[in-house]
């Protein structure tokens, strides 16, 4: 079996889970154009999970996936935190807001991995690490197919070992967020997906900078089985970003993006922008603390509609993308 028809899908294109970005509208028009649709379900709660796949399911009955955050336990280390909150006021000042509350988070991933399951969704996918051998025993007695994210060739292997049914590898190109969960290494697609694809037998699927068609072609011409794709579809008239991010990917110029961690703590691809400068040499807290503290900035920044202290997660190949309706995207790839 290929990995299309295991999705149950008719062309060889996932659309990207984005966390923040996907909305309901959005994962069933890319399911409906024949490609597997994804809830970025990273933030949400177990219950807003839930109610997301429902509206999924009414607005849809092709296949989707699930995406999940597997959780990571740092240390919270109030000195840092506060030191990281400090570094933050300028921004703060800037926005009217001196001061603000800043809620911790706490991950959702059992809950939603119990939702998965009494929802009968057919495929999930997870970043940011592997579950445990457990819940992946738990998921697949239910026959749900499983997808990991790996940046490295080590982490593809242990994506296998673990039980998963099929790999993406993510090249230094992707907008949002890295995978990573061994190490730190940035390798472009180029590089990493023959590499991938050598070392582990299940199929694996290419994602970073995947902009047109000549670009999809040479994945599979490399060996991947299908392409997952983000920052091409973030401006669709579904896409959830916000009308200035929108806006920002539609303007970007070639060589606009940068790797940064002043947002979240952790390694993501963003058009570069004030924050970003401004945070570069501050003292930063680890992932997902800083997504914390910086969230309200972010809220604050859109609502006031200003782009320079909102995180606009792209790729590489941002410049190239454009609006128009998933439907309308998706047909340029195929
Ligand atoms: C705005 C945005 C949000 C993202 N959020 C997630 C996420 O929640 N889960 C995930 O596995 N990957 C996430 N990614 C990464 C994508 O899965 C994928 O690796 C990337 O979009 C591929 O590169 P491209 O953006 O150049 O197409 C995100 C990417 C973007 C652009």
């Amino acid at each position: 079996m290929t990995l299309t028809n295991n999705l149950g899908i008719q062309h060889p294109i996932i659309q990207a889970p984005m966390a923040g970005v996907t909305t309901p509208e959005f994962v069933a028009a890319s399911s409906d154009a024949g490609i597997l649709g994804s809830i970025g379900a990273g933030y949400l709660s177990a219950e807003a999970t839930r109610d997301f796949i429902r509206e999924v399911k009414k607005l849809t009955d092709k296949p989707f996936s699930v995406n999940l955050f597997v959780p990571e336990y740092a240390e919270l280390d109030q000195e840092q935190l506060r030191k990281a909150y400090l570094a933050l006021q300028p921004v703060g000042k800037k926005l009217g807001m001196p001061f603000w509350k800043a809620r911790l988070s706490k991950p959702s991933f059992e809950g939603q991995i119990e939702v998965i399951i009494e929802e009968g969704v057919g495929v999930c996918s997870f970043t940011f690490g592997l579950p445990d051998e457990t819940v992946v025993r738990k998921l697949k007695e239910h026959a749900i197919y499983l997808i990991g994210t790996a940046t490295t060739v080590e982490e593809a292997v242990a994506a296998e070992k673990v039980g998963m049914d099929a790999v993406v590898a993510q090249g230094k190109e992707a907008g949002g967020h890295r995978g990573s969960f061994i190490g730190e290494q940035l390798v472009p697609l180029a590089d990493l997906l023959p590499l991938v694809v050598d070392a582990v037998g299940i199929p694996v699927i290419a994602a970073g900078g995947i902009a047109n068609k000549e670009h999809l072609d040479q994945q599979l011409l490399r060996g991947a089985q299908a392409v997952q794709i983000g920052t091409a579809l973030l401006a669709a008239e579904e896409s959830g970003a916000h009308p200035i991010y929108k806006q920002a990917v539609i303007e970007a110029a070639e060589n606009s993006t940068v790797l940064t961690k002043v947002f979240s703590g952790k390694s993501a691809r963003g058009i570069r922008n004030s924050f970003i400068d401004i945070m570069a040499d501050g003292p930063i807290a680890p992932y997902p603390y800083q997504n914390d503290l910086t969230k309200k900035i972010r809220s604050e920044s859109a609502r006031l509609g200003k782009s320079e202290f909102m995180s606009l997660w792209a790729g590489e190949s941002v410049h190239e993308t454009k609006g128009g309706t998933v439907n309308e995207v998706i047909g340029k790839f195929i």
